[in-house]
């Protein structure tokens, strides 16, 4: 396998089996994500996009395919190893993400950290352009509380970060904001960045783009 490759999913499919109905989640996904990439998974509603990230993060396992991880298939690590991945390499970031009422940001950014640095917590909330360190959870605007999402989800220096619909409930200008953090990050940083969202402006920020419906990848040329 290609060592530019943080990511290869091979032939995925996902089926979930609710008594009555069977439901193809995900089905023939193939995906290559390059080191150093920003990608976006742009479908609507029910498409299959939570599903991947779920499977990308490897807090699901496919029904089908392989999810390699820097050139080693998840699916042959027992779990502890797993959870070493997870761990260490991948940083998730969901809407409406969850933050500690009662920690401040940089107790919040803290919290995942094996060994505690409010330095280095300071620096990730530098980085994501919010300084207003002491500031609790319900302190924060939707905007804010965000970027201290994302500022946690960078802690272990992590090669991905997986974003699910990252900015669902924030405002359009909030949105542009956010994504264009990221873009930055991924910039200077060397970041790599997987977005799943529905809303069409966000691929207009850049960023390779690939649309999913009904749990599969739309090839243009499928068109
Ligand atoms: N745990 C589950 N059990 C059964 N069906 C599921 C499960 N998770 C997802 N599905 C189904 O799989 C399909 C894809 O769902 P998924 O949540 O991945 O889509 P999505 O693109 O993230 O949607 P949204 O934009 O609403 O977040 C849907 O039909 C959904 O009902
Ligand atoms: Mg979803």
């Amino acid at each position: 396998m290609d060592n530019d490759n943080i990511m290869v999913l091979e032939d995925i499919w996902k089926i979930y089996n609710n008594g009555e109905h069977v439901i193809h989640s995900l089905a023939n996904i193939d995906y290559t994500i390059e080191e150093g990439s920003f990608n976006i998974i742009y479908g609507p509603s029910g498409s299959g996009k939570s599903t991947l990230i779920r499977v990308m993060g490897l807090l699901e396992l496919p029904t089908m395919g392989n999810v390699w991880i820097k050139g080693k298939n998840s699916a042959e690590l027992p779990q502890k190893k797993r959870n070493i991945i997870i761990r260490e390499e991948i940083g998730f970031l969901f809407q409406g993400s969850n933050l500690i009422h009662t920690l401040n940001a940089i107790e919040n950014v803290t919290l995942p950290m094996i060994h505690t640095d409010k330095e280095l917590a300071r620096k990730l909330l530098e980085k994501v352009d919010f300084h207003d360190y002491m500031k609790l959870p319900n302190e924060m605007s939707t905007e804010d509380w965000q970027k201290v999402c994302l500022a946690r989800a960078m802690v272990n220096n992590h090669s991905i970060i997986l974003a699910d619909e990252p900015t669902g409930d924030l405002h359009t200008s909030e949105s542009e904001k956010l994504i264009k953090t990221l873009h930055e990050l991924n910039r200077t940083e060397n970041l790599t960045v997987v977005i799943t969202t529905n809303n069409e402006n966000i691929p207009k920020l850049g960023g390779k783009l690939t649309k999913i419906a009904d749990g599969t990848f739309i090839h243009l040329n499928k068109l």
